[in-house]
C-alpha cells in the first residue's frame, strides 16, 4: 500500500533548515525571522569548514550537500535558506536536483535592486572570489551590463576576518576593498550603490558606511530571501499557523560553538545555546 502523501498541516509545523558557511547567515535569519514570526529555524553555520569563498567548487558543492542531508534527515526541514551567496552560486542546482520536493531559496548579489536604485549607474558589487567566478553570478552581470557600470571587488579574507572578529583585520580590508572600488558619492562617475554580496559583509555595514559616507545605498538581499521563503511556503499551505513552545532556532555550528555563541550574543543580541555538529 502507498504510503499517504503528508498533509499541509503536518508540514507547516516543521522547521525551516538555514545554512551558511559560518556566522554571515545570521543576517539572513534576522530577516526571516520579521518575516516569518511564527516560524521554527535550524540554523547550521560550516565554521568548522570555512571560508567558502576562496575554496573550489567541489569543496563548497560537498559541504553544501552533506547539511542539507543531515537538515533533512535530523530536523526534517519543510524548506531551505542556502544563506550564503558563495553556496547558492556553486551548488544552488545540485541541491535543487538531490532534494527536488523541498523548497530552496538561495541568495544572490542584489544586482537587480541596485540597477533599478542607482542614479550615477555606477555600482560597485564587494563579494567573495567562488560567488563573482561563478556561472550563475556572470550570467546575471550579464543581463543587466547595459543598465549600469558594475565595479566588481573580490573581498579575499574579508569574510573570514568577520567570522574570526578580527576588528583590525576587518577595518583594514574594508579601507582596502572600497578605496579599490571608488570614488563614491552621488557626483557623476560616481558609485552610489553599493550592493554587499556576501552574508558576512552586513555585520561590517558600519566601517564600510565609515568608508563610503552616508549618501552611498547599500543593498543586501535578506529581504527579499525571507519575502520568496514565505511564497514558496505559502503556494503549498506550509506556513506555520501557530506558535510552539519549541526554542524558535537552534543553532549549531561544525567550528567552535563559544564562538558563535559570542556572535549571536553580539549581533542577534541573544544568549542561547549552541550544538556542535559533526557532518561528514
Ligand atoms: N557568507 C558567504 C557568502 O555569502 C561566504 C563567506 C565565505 O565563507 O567566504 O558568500
Amino acid at each position: 500500500m502507498m504510503a499517504d502523501a503528508p498533509q499541509p498541516q503536518a508540514r507547516s509545523r516543521d522547521p525551516i533548515g538555514v545554512f551558511d558557511s559560518g556566522v554571515g547567515g545570521l543576517s539572513v535569519l534576522q530577516a526571516l525571522r520579521a518575516e516569518l514570526p511564527d516560524e521554527r529555524f535550524v540554523y547550521v553555520a560550516d565554521s568548522g569548514h570555512a571560508p567558502y569563498g576562496e575554496r573550489d567548487d567541489i569543496h563548497v558543492v560537498a559541504r553544501s550537500q552533506a547539511i542539507t542531508r543531515y537538515l533533512v534527515v535530523q530536523h526534517r526541514i519543510k524548506a531551505l535558506v542556502v544563506a550564503c551567496n558563495t553556496a547558492t552560486a556553486a551548488a544552488i542546482l545540485q541541491l535543487r536536483q538531490e532534494f527536488p520536493d523541498l523548497p530552496i531559496v538561495g541568495i544572490e548579489p542584489a544586482l537587480k535592486p541596485a540597477a533599478a536604485q542607482s542614479h550615477t549607474r555606477r555600482i560597485g558589487v564587494l563579494a567573495t572570489r567562488g560567488t563573482l567566478n561563478s556561472e550563475k553570478f556572470r550570467v546575471l552581470l550579464a543581463s543587466l551590463q547595459d543598465q549600469a557600470d558594475f565595479v566588481l571587488q573580490a573581498c579575499d579574507g574579508l569574510a573570514d576576518a568577520i567570522e574570526q572578529n578580527d576588528a583590525i583585520k576587518t577595518e583594514a580590508l574594508c579601507v582596502y576593498f572600497t578605496r579599490a572600488s571608488g570614488p563614491f558619492g552621488i557626483e557623476q562617475n560616481c558609485v552610489d550603490t553599493l550592493v554587499l554580496g556576501c552574508t558576512h559583509y552586513p555585520f561590517a555595514a558600519d566601517i564600510l558606511r565609515a568608508q563610503v559616507g552616508e549618501s552611498v545605498i547599500f543593498l543586501e538581499g535578506g529581504a527579499p530571501v525571507a519575502r520568496q521563503t514565505r511564497r514558496l511556503l505559502a503556494a503549498r499551505s506550509w506556513l506555520a499557523t501557530e506558535h510552539t513552545l519549541a526554542p524558535a532556532v537552534v543553532f549549531g555550528t561544525t567550528g567552535d560553538p563559544s564562538k558563535m555563541q559570542a556572535a549571536i550574543a553580539r549581533w542577534l543580541h541573544e544568549d542561547c545555546e549552541v550544538q556542535s555538529l559533526n557532518i561528514e
